[in-house]
């Protein structure tokens, strides 16, 4: 695997080119985004760059867990031919061009995060024209990113192939994330009960499609919260546009940010 820091020497002598876009911490999300990538095309390219530009000032930017040389083996063992780790100075030489999709970024992590989808739309873009993909590969536990990403790819014509795989997670049941590390042993107890409940949701909304989804809501947002959950948002939505849906339709998903202690979990599931 050749560790490449200069977008000038990105250059394939095959292809299909598979990207996966990543902030290091690798977990096996990650590696099977990798695996599948490695598996789908003849070159696969893996992007390590712990993007400023997504992070408000007081959210966890200079604390992000970061370990370019164990990434690098598990990405190698993943099946990658190449992992490009620019600098921030290489990325973004200034900040005068942002990139904004607005609807489908606005709610949920957009209320809570109002300036991380242009962060997001913005590096993920650059590392397209940079990496010039045939395909790329994004998982589905960031679940409006992967709205923000197919929304911008249309909207600008980028030529891209999209591919968004399911959540991968521990035994429990808990979404993996970089960012779980930073649970304490209590909650990392408790976490898993996010998944249960999301679960529990998509199995009462199949059985019973006309239930009411604001009773349902309610009551599992105050059964987290008794359970030491601080809910952000809980929702049924449509995927595509990010919208809350009232009732079922096929192909909706719940999906919920909740803190706990200081720590905020997010994760979704399918109805
Ligand atoms: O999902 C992530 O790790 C990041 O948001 C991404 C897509 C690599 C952009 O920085």
């Amino acid at each position: 695997m050749k560790i490449v820091r200069d977008p000038a020497e990105l250059e394939f002598p095959v292809r299909p080119v598979g990207f996966v876009p990543t902030m290091g911490a690798f977990h096996e999300g990650h590696l099977e985004l990798m695996r599948t990538s490695a598996r789908e095309n003849d070159c696969t390219v893996v992007s390590l760059f712990v993007n400023p530009t997504q992070f408000a000032p007081h959210e966890d930017l200079s604390k992000y867990p970061r370990n370019e040389s164990r990434d690098a083996e598990m990405a190698e063992a993943a099946g990658v031919d190449v992992l490009f780790a620019p600098t921030v100075d290489t990325i973004y030489p200034r900040r005068t061009t942002e990139v904004r999709v607005s609807g489908v970024s606005e709610r949920f992590e957009g209320e809570v995060r109002p300036t991380h989808f242009a962060g997001v739309a913005t590096v993920v873009l650059k590392l397209f024209n940079m990496v010039r993909p045939d395909r790329a590969y994004f998982g589905l536990k960031d679940l409006q990113q992967c709205a923000v990403v197919r929304r911008m790819v249309e909207d600008l014509n980028v030529p891209v192939e999209l591919r968004f795989l399911e959540t991968v997670r521990e035994s429990d049941g808990l979404a993996m994330s970089s960012r779980n590390v930073y649970l304490s042993s209590e909650d990392r107890a408790i976490a898993p009960r996010l998944y249960q409940v999301l679960a529990r949701l998509a199995s009462t909304l199949r059985a019973d499609p006309q239930v009411s989804v604001q009773s349902l809501v309610e009551d599992a947002s105050a059964q987290l919260g008794r359970e030491g959950f601080e809910v952000q948002y809980l929702a049924l939505v449509d995927p595509q546009n990010m919208e809350p849906v009232a009732i079922f339709h096929p192909g909706c998903r719940w999906i919920i940010a909740a803190k706990l202690g200081n720590i905020r979990l997010i994760d979704n599931v399918p109805v």
